[in-house]
């Protein structure tokens, strides 16, 4: 089983942007510790991130190709985009929504979420746990699909 991890406009930056919101791990520290998760798990990664709204949409579609679900942080898109949100509408993989930090306690313009109601679940708050956090229930959620 393959699942998709896919990283939204930033998280490039992670280490040095804003680490007393986001934390100090590097997006590479963050992939290598889901990628020792995902050999426990038994399951296949997928890691891919951008900065650019097009490609997050092409790569939602390509991964109804090959995986089973996928763990996205749309990170400031989650606000703004109605493309993503109709990418994974469209192709109907179970998504589970990641941010490190709590939007809904940050500024206003964080209030507006296009994203969650067309996700099955949403880990938020952890830092870079959130992720793996997400890639276990995920995980989960796939093996319980009868
Ligand atoms: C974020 C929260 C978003 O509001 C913000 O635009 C980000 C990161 C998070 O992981 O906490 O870029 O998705």
């Amino acid at each position: 089983m393959r699942i998709m991890i896919l990283h939204g406009p930033h998280p490039n930056l992670l280490g040095t942007r804003e680490p007393e919101i986001y934390g100090s791990q590097t997006l590479e520290e963050v992939n290598q510790k889901l990628e020792k998760l995902a050999t426990d798990l038994g399951v296949e990664l997928r890691i891919a991130q951008s900065n650019v709204e097009g490609e997050l949409v092409n790569l939602i579609q390509e991964a109804q190709k090959d995986c089973a679900g996928i763990v996205f942080n749309p990170a400031a898109y989650t606000h703004t985009s109605v493309a993503l949100r109709d990418a994974i509408s469209a192709v109907n993989l179970p998504t589970v929504e990641i941010h490190l930090s709590v939007p809904a306690a940050r500024e206003d313009f964080r209030q507006v979420n296009l994203i969650s109601d067309v996700v099955v679940g949403r880990v938020e708050g952890f830092g870079a746990s959130s992720y793996e956090f997400g890639l276990r229930a995920l995980t989960d959620y796939i093996c319980a699909i009868p």
